[in-house]
């Protein structure tokens, strides 16, 4: 194995932390709000390339073992940690993990592409969470690329792609022939100050990127691809996570581009791990179904969130809050502000009725409790419905405050607001918004909200 880098590993480590730096430095010049700073970038000691560890990057060579060795080496130097360079290629590879103090660096032209011999992939434990795989009873296909316990780690490079190659296993979906719930791309459990910057991924089997029971990381300038036709490819789920900082981003995929969850009915409120401390900002993609979204599986909590300066177009929902009866837990203190939306069907939803369960076990009378929803400054050309709101009668929505929100319709007809079981207020919303929001005591609690 090489010990002596090639120039261009020191180079690219080096041009990184320049990148980052003048990025940095670029956003604050233009007054930029950021949270990227929860995890500071840092340059690691060596960097070593798969092809020192006997990788090919020839597209037919499998690479696992060579990803493996690579993390078993830079495992075995501890805090000293250490940088697995992925040159230009194609790089064919069943699952690996990850392990702490490393960097993943996918130079320009790297493809790192997930094996599609389906029957290889191994099986792991359900979350607890969930109680069982969100598709299926039982296990679940473990991710292409996962860390469990982990923390230190930096995924980044120069617009390098990790391709999960999921037709093979949408097909098996569409044809009801999957056994166990589908693989993500990139899943890390119970991990901590992680950074995910400056690649692409793209084909997910199922939801691109998922941080569950995580704290403090960074998803910045990442481009997450998918068909709009491919099922639940969502682009980057947080779960049951703090401080999650998602900015500059474009998502295009066939699910929700981002959506923030805590788990699912009794098992989430019995594993009660809230998502907390979440922002979005500077996001901009289409979907067929929601742009960003909270939920549905808020069985755990989910608070603190902030999304702001989104662009969202050819979409199903812009903005969709989504939780039902037996979830329990909660969706509160939700601020949404500054989004374009253009050709995107409804603006808003909250919805208390939104989604299955994951067996008959759960309590139909575990309500969530919703409130305090900010939503301000939208504005949306070619919207075919403005929104609804419909809260759940013995836990009414509470706190609802939209302002500034102006949406344009296609055209054709003018559709009203549809509102039940919430209460709350409205300041400048087109069209006007349903009397559910537009009492006198609404509207200054919605004036002291923004
Ligand atoms: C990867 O990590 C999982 C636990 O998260 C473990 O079960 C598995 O054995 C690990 N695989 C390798 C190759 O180390
Ligand atoms: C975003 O990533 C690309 C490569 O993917 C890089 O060229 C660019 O400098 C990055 N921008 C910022 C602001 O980090
Ligand atoms: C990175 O790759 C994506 C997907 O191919 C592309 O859309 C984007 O423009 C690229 N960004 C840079 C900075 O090269
Ligand atoms: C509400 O969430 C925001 C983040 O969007 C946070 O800054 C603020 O402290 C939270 N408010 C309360 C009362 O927790
Ligand atoms: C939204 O559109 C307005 C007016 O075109 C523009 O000034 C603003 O920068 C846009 N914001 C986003 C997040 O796209």
């Amino acid at each position: 194995m090489a010990s002596r880098p090639p120039m261009a590993l020191v180079l690219a480590a080096f041009l990184l932390l320049v990148e980052w730096g003048s990025a940095a430095a670029a956003a604050a010049a233009a007054g930029e709000e950021t949270c990227s700073g929860i995890v500071p970038m840092k340059e690691r000691g060596t960097a070593m390339s798969v092809e020192d560890f006997g990788g090919v990057g020839d597209g037919r060579t499998l690479n696992t073992a060579a990803f493996e060795k690579a993390v078993a080496e830079i495992e075995r130097r501890g805090v000293a940690g250490g940088t697995l360079y992925v040159p230009p290629g194609v790089w064919l590879t069943g699952v690996f993990n990850l392990t702490s103090h490393m960097t993943l660096f996918l130079a320009r032209g790297a493809v790192i592409k997930a094996t599609q011999d389906t029957s290889s992939w191994p099986l792991i434990d359900a979350l607890p969470s969930y109680g069982r795989g969100r598709e299926l009873p039982g296990g679940r296909y473990m991710s292409l690329i996962h860390g469990n316990g982990i923390h230190d780690v930096i995924i980044t490079g120069e617009n390098g792609t990790i391709d999960g190659q999921g037709e093979v296993w949408w097909n098996m979906w569409r044809q009801r022939t999957l056994p166990f719930t589908r693989p993500n791309i990139l899943e890390l459990m119970h991990s901590k100050d992680i950074i995910i910057s400056n690649v692409v991924f793209q084909n997910s089997p199922f939801w691109n990127i998922h941080p569950v029971y995580c704290s403090n990381v960074v998803v910045r300038n990442v481009t997450v691809l998918a068909p709009y036709d491919s099922p639940n490819t969502d682009g980057i789920d947080p779960d049951s996570s703090l401080n999650v900082c998602i900015e500059d981003c474009y998502i295009s995929t066939g699910d929700d581009l981002v959506a923030v969850k805590s788990g699912w009915d009794e098992y989430g409120m019995a594993y009660a791990r809230p998502s907390s401390g979440i922002t979005i900002r500077r996001l901009t993609g289409s979907s067929p179904f929601a742009g960003i979204a909270v939920g549905s599986e808020t069985s755990g909590g989910v608070e603190n969130v902030l999304v702001e300066s989104i662009h969202i177009y050819n979409t199903g929902i812009g903005i969709h809050i989504k939780t039902n009866s037996g979830r329990g837990g909660y969706i509160r203190n939700i601020t949404v502000s500054g989004v374009n939306l253009s050709n995107v069907r409804k603006a808003l939803r909250i919805a208390g009725d939104v989604g299955d369960h994951p067996d008959d076990m759960y309590n139909p009378n575990a309500l969530p409790i919703v409130n305090g929803l900010t939503i301000k400054d939208v504005w949306g050309v070619d919207i075919q419905q403005p929104g609804s709101i419909d809260g759940i009668k013995n836990s009414p929505f509470t706190g609802v405050c939209l302002s500034n929100v102006k949406l344009n319709g296609d055209g054709t007809r003018e559709v009203p607001w549809k509102c039940a079981d919430v209460s709350g207020g409205a300041l400048g919303v087109q069209p006007s918004p349903c009397t559910e929001l537009t009492s006198i005591s609404g509207l200054s609690f919605c004036t002291n909200a923004i």
